[in-house]
C-alpha cells in the first residue's frame, strides 16, 4: 500500500461543494464554516396597502430569507451546491485486464429499476473518461472500510502517472458481460454499458445499463439473501467517509409497528 497519495495534478477531490452563503463571503469560522448572517426582520412591511392609488405600482415584497414570523425557526438560504448525502464512493473500473485503470465516483446512483439503469458524472479531464466513452464499458464496485484507503488513493492520482491498481495490489476479476474488470475485494460488483453521454457541463454523465451484478458469495446467507449489512459499507458525505454499520430497520417498518392504524401495504416494488 502507497503511503500519503499524492494530489492529481494538483487538484482537489470531487467534494461536495460546500454551500456558501449568498452574496459575499465575509471571512470564516474557526471550524471553516461560512460566516453565518443574521435573520432580520424586514425593513420594509410586506403587507399591501388597503388602497394602491391609480398609476403607483403595489410595493415589492423585500428579498428575504427572513421569516415573517420572529419567533419562527431561523434557516440559512445557501447559494446553489452539491452537497446531498451521504453519497457512495464508489470504485469504478474501466479499460480491460491488460489496460486497467480506476478511479473514485461519488456522482453516481440508481435511476430506473427495469431496466437497471445507473450513471456516473466523470469530469472529462479524467484519464477514465476517453476509456469509458470508447469502451462504453465500466463497473462499479461498491465501497466498503477494507478497500477505503485505495478508493481515497483511486480519488487522488491518476491513472496518467500511476498504475494505481498495481500498485495498490488489487485483484481483478473478468467481467462476464464487458471487458472491464471487476475489483474481488469489493463485495458487490455492477458491470454496466454506456447507453447515452450527457454532457451536463463540470461534468459529463454516462447513463448506463446494469448488465450484470456479480457477488461475492461469502455475502450469501443460509437464506440465499445478500447480507449487505455484513460488508461495512462506505458512505462519503461532505468531503468525509462514514463507516455504515447499524441496522435501524428494514424497507416498511413503519407499517409494523403496534397500534399503527394504517392497514399494512401491499409489497410494491421500487
Ligand atoms: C470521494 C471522491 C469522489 C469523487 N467523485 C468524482 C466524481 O463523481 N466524478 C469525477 O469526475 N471525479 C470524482 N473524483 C475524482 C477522481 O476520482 C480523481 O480525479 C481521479 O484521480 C481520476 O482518476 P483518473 O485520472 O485515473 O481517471 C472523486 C474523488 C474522490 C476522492
Amino acid at each position: 500500500m502507497a503511503g500519503k497519495p499524492e494530489r492529481t495534478s494538483g487538484k482537489r477531490p470531487e467534494r461536495a461543494s460546500a454551500g456558501k452563503p449568498e452574496g459575499r463571503r465575509t471571512g470564516g469560522s474557526a471550524a471553516g464554516q461560512p460566516e453565518i448572517r443574521k435573520v432580520r426582520k424586514p425593513a420594509v412591511s410586506p403587507k399591501k396597502p388597503d388602497r394602491v392609488p391609480a398609476k403607483q405600482a403595489a410595493p415589492v415584497p423585500p428579498k428575504t430569507n427572513a421569516a415573517p414570523d420572529a419567533d419562527a425557526p431561523a434557516r440559512l438560504t445557501w447559494k446553489p451546491g452539491t452537497i446531498e448525502a451521504p453519497l457512495p464512493p464508489v470504485l469504478v473500473t474501466c479499460g480491460t485486464m491488460d489496460a486497467p485503470n480506476a478511479l473514485t465516483i461519488a456522482w453516481t446512483g440508481i435511476v430506473n429499476s427495469d431496466p437497471a439503469l445507473t450513471y456516473i458524472s466523470v469530469r472529462p479531464e479524467r484519464y477514465s473518461f476517453e476509456i469509458i466513452r470508447k469502451s462504453g464499458e465500466f463497473v462499479i464496485n461498491l465501497p466498503v472500510t477494507s478497500l477505503l484507503s485505495a478508493i481515497d488513493y483511486c480519488g487522488v492520482r491518476s491513472g496518467r502517472d500511476d498504475d494505481k491498481i498495481r500498485r495498490l495490489g488489487l485483484t481483478l476479476l473478468p467481467g462476464e458481460t464487458v471487458k472491464a474488470p471487476v475489483v474481488a475485494e469489493s463485495p458487490v460488483n455492477l458491470e454496466c454499458k454506456v447507453k447515452k453521454e450527457l454532457p451536463l457541463g463540470s461534468h459529463h454523465m454516462f447513463l448506463a445499463e446494469i448488465t450484470a451484478v456479480r457477488v461475492d458469495p461469502a455475502y450469501i446467507d443460509e437464506k440465499g439473501r445478500l447480507a449487505l449489512e455484513k460488508c461495512r459499507l462506505v458512505a462519503f458525505a461532505h468531503g468525509q467517509y462514514f463507516a455504515l454499520g447499524k441496522v435501524l430497520g428494514s424497507m416498511g417498518f413503519s407499517l409494523n409497528k403496534k397500534g399503527s392504524s394504517r392497514p399494512p401495504r401491499k409489497k410494491t416494488g421500487r
